[in-house]
């Protein structure tokens, strides 16, 4: 028989072993469960490529809100599907926009849930890009204001966290300067710091009726080559006054994640977008994986690259295997 001084098996062969030496922990305390809301009544339209997801009226969020609060989820990220979109995507920063109402509504009837705010004008415009559109080009400077209006009337709202996708440069000092001046000074700004032009945004620009109507985002959002850049720009936000980092997405992106951990001491949030969802729902449909057990690896994956918080479709049923003893 070999004598071999360290055998790493010894530590794998009993179950409860493999839970005292685990590493990484997932929890529910980690996730935020992004929501679409919409205009209307008993509205809850499945989004095809997001088995499981809807865009909710009100009184159907309400519900949501309820449910995730119930299982322990801190948090929920809303995004809106406006009635009317143009050119400065007026609703974004309407005091009865579809952001604001819902809003006031979680704050006001589920009170034990953080309610995150996603700040862009995407969603808004008739075009669908993330600011204002002048020659054909995404203007950055003339966004800036509208972004900062936006924020504000979140804060206004009720809003715990308001977090910027827009991907313009110098958002987070306008925005932190227009909640400062509103006295909104409490109010912590999470920051897409580090979002990259990515194919997997896919379902959600379906979900979000955000797609651009010509051309794309890559004037904006980050080359998915570039990792040295992605730690510029969080420097940035962070000298700009983000309290929270993000990168998105995450699993492509993990040695991004991995990185701004190292790299920055500010709480780090990673948004594990549509497409990822998309991608492990399909192919446990299609009996091509075990969906849960893909889930949890995947959700673990970015909490051992560095994340801190995680942003993720998949909260709900997470939360349910945690509850579970998580082993999916
Ligand atoms: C808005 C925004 C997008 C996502 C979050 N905020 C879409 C985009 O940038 O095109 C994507 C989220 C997801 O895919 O789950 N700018």
């Amino acid at each position: 028989m070999a004598h071999m001084v360290f055998r790493p098996r010894r530590l794998r062969e009993k179950p409860l072993l493999r839970r005292m030496v685990r590493e990484t922990t997932l929890s529910v305390d980690d996730f935020v469960y992004p929501l679409f809301v919409t205009h209307g009544r008993s509205v809850r339209e499945p989004i095809s490529a997001m088995p499981g997801q809807f865009r909710v009226s009100i009184d159907e969020l309400l519900k949501e809100a309820k449910d995730a609060a119930g299982m322990g989820i801190p948090a929920i990220l809303l995004f809106g599907v406006p009635a009317e979109k143009d050119a400065r995507a007026s609703e974004a920063y309407a005091e009865d926009g579809i952001i604001q109402q819902a809003v006031r509504a979680v704050k006001d009837r589920v009170p034990d849930l953080l309610v995150i705010t996603d700040v862009c004008l995407c969603e808004y415009t008739s075009h669908g890009h993330c600011g204002i559109v002048e020659d054909g080009t995404v203007r950055n400077d003339p966004t800036l204001e509208l972004l900062a209006r936006t924020a504000v009337s979140h804060a206004e709202a009720g809003a715990d966290v308001v977090a910027p996708s827009d991907m313009m440069d110098g958002r987070v000092a306008a925005i932190r300067e227009a909640l400062d001046e509103a006295s909104y000074i409490d109010t912590p700004i999470m920051a897409y710091s580090a979002k990259y032009a990515s194919a997997f945004y896919g379902p959600f620009r379906e979900a979000a009726g955000s797609a651009p109507q010509f051309g794309d985002r890559r004037g904006y959002q980050m080359d998915p080559a570039n990792g040295i850049e992605a730690m510029r720009e969080i420097a940035l936000d962070v000298d700009e006054g983000a309290d929270i980092i993000m990168v998105k997405p995450a699993l492509p992106y993990l040695d991004i994640i991995s990185r701004a951990k190292a790299d920055f001491g500010l709480p780090l949030a990673a948004y594990s977008v549509s497409g990822e969802y998309a991608m492990i729902k399909a192919a446990g449909q299609l009996g091509w994986l075990d969906e849960k057990r893909a889930m949890m690896e995947a959700l673990t994956s970015i909490r051992r690259a560095g994340a801190d918080i995680v942003i993720t479709y998949f909260a709900k049923d997470a939360a349910r295997v945690l509850e579970h003893g998580g082993e999916a």
